[in-house]
């Protein structure tokens, strides 16, 4: 299985760490520092996730020569959908006039474009589907509570859409995927109401509880536990060392996260994509913005050996062996 176009959004509206600084009790030193976080890309009025995907899955579309009748199913992590129903990715189908896909949302939040990207290798490998759109969008901003300054800092808007086709025969696609859970711990990083046990209402508003709720240096440590077994597992799988890797890319939460995880997998920071200064955490966005860029900068090439880790609340976890 092969990705045959890959496209982002992220909105226009930049957010410095000086315009948090300006009515939280934090400070650009105390963001920097702690996080590698610079700016992040915040949605305006009006600009909505599956809007952020319409952008990214036009670009993806027109790189790989797809139109949208060939898309035989919409795959979307996120756990920011425009609304609670139906999916978004039913929304971005209309948007797309893609009326050959099935479409359909999973919540693995900030893993969703793994798990979704894994899901298209399993619709192609059984013959199910051709062509999949499997994309990974955020729009944390609307689940963020702007004056919880353990929070708001760190997280960012955007969206990343990959066509997915059959594997031709030049050794270029994926090597292998590894995906992971661990339930037990889901209450370290969690948003408490708007689902089912606790609907939406007044108490509910007034108690915040709609936001992230994060135990941050709990995270911290299980982010960097699954991110080394992940590297080692895709690894494994794929039958490659890390010397073979060309460049790592990974999630975009936090640079000790990153330097922390590449130290493990034995990779220098040479050949490690970073651009949490510029967008933040994306969530599901984070790891195809930071391909992208990687194209863009020439950092990636065609035949590139890619090392690609993510982990988010859950906990999940997953990686991914790619000759890009
Ligand atoms: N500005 C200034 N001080 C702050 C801020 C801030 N924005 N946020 C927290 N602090 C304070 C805390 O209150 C604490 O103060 P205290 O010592 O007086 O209690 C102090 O800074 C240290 O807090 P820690 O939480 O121990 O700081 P840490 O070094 O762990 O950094 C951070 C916090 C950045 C949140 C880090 O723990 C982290 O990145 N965790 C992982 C988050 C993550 O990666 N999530 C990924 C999944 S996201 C998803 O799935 C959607």
């Amino acid at each position: 299985m092969r990705i045959t176009g890959l496209g982002t959004a992220v909105p226009a509206r930049v957010v410095t760490n000086a315009d948090f600084a300006a009515y939280l009790d934090t400070s650009d030193q105390w963001i920097m520092e702690r996080t590698g976080i610079r700016e992040r890309r915040i949605a305006g009025p009006g600009e909505t996730l599956s809007g952020l995907c319409h952008i990214a899955s036009l670009c993806a579309m027109s790189k790989a020569g797809v139109g949208p009748e060939r898309l035989d199913a919409i795959v979307l992590g996120t756990i920011s959908p425009d609304r609670r129903l139906p999916a978004a990715a039913c929304d971005l189908q209309a948007l797309l006039g893609a009326r050959n896909a099935a479409a359909f949302d999973i919540a693995a939040a900030c893993p969703g474009w793994i798990y979704a990207l894994a899901i298209a290798e399993g619709f192609i490998a059984s013959g199910r589907s051709k062509t999949v759109l499997a994309l990974g969008a955020e729009k944390l901003s609307s689940v963020t509570d702007m004056t919880d300054r353990s929070t708001a800092v760190l997280f960012g808007d955007g969206a990343g859409a990959a066509v997915v086709e059959p594997a031709t025969e030049d050794g270029r696609g994926i090597l292998s995927i590894v995906l992971g859970a661990d339930g037990t711990l889901a209450d370290l990083l969690y948003i408490a109401a708007g689902g089912s046990t606790e609907p939406v209402s007044a108490k509910v508003v007034q108690e915040r509880t709609h936001y992230i709720r994060m135990a941050g240096r709990e995270v911290f440590k299980a982010a960097v536990l699954a991110m080394a077994r992940a590297c080692d597992e895709a690894l494994a799988k794929a039958g490659v060392s890390a010397g073979d890797i060309d460049l790592m890319v990974p999630h975009q939460a936090n640079l000790r996260i990153i330097e922390a995880t590449a130290k493990h997998a034995g990779m220098p920071m040479s050949k490690v994509m970073v651009n949490v200064d510029r967008y933040g955490n994306t969530s599901a966005a984070s790891i195809p913005i930071a391909i992208a860029q990687g194209v863009e900068e020439g950092r990636i090439k065609p035949g590139s050996l890619l090392l690609l880790v993510t982990f988010g609340a859950g906990f999940t976890w997953g990686s991914v062996v790619v000759r890009w």
